[in-house]
């Protein structure tokens, strides 16, 4: 009965864990690695058509900012988390490359492009690192009202200690990330 029922998870088109297909990609299948940023497809939700360079992607309310970050050194996997913008104890990697429209959010570290990369495509996935792919899970939004969105998909990076995946249209106001220069 177990293993049948693990069967039925393995056949659903997207389990827990699994590199997401190339083929779920519903807005922008285009691969992620083209530079300079390419021009957005009609019909997404108003995008910041802006690239950052080596940005804080602050997150709080005012009286309480942290800032996303991925954990040193990086491992293919890990979860990124928030800590104090402030961190200066080389523990974690602070600063971020976001290119224009979807695309993707990036660091550098000792010659390997490291991106920010959902876990599924579902609610309360953790936000991981991966070696920079043309994965449709690397493929973000930084929207008009600053969330960051997975690319044709309700789903937005909610801060916490260790943000999640959550519905977009959230209006708590912890879901924006400002781009901001150290
Ligand atoms: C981030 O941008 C800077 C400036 O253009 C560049 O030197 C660096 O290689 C970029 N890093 C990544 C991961 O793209």
């Amino acid at each position: 009965m177990l293993s049948f029922a693990l069967l039925s998870l393995l056949s659903l088109p997207f389990s827990f864990g699994e590199p997401i297909p190339q083929s779920i990609c519903v807005l922008d299948c285009q691969s992620t690695q083209v530079y300079p940023p390419r021009s957005i497809p009609t019909g997404l939700s108003p995008v910041r058509r802006t690239t950052y360079t080596d940005v804080l992607l602050v997150h709080g309310r005012p009286t309480h900012q942290v800032c996303l970050a991925a954990p040193l050194p990086p491992i293919a996997g890990t979860a990124v988390i928030t800590t104090s913008c402030e961190e200066t104890s080389g523990n974690d990697w602070l600063t971020w490359n976001l290119t224009s429209g979807p695309g993707t959010i990036t660091f550098e570290y000792e010659g390997v492009t490291w991106a920010l990369q959902a876990a599924s495509f579902d609610p309360n996935s953790l936000i991981d690192i991966f070696p920079l792919s043309s994965s449709a899970s690397q493929s973000w939004i930084l929207t008009s009202d600053n969330r960051i969105q997975l690319a044709g998909q309700n789903l937005c990076i909610l801060g916490d200690t260790t943000p999640i995946l959550q519905d977009c249209t959230a209006t708590d106001g912890v879901e924006t990330w400002i781009p901001t220069t150290p």
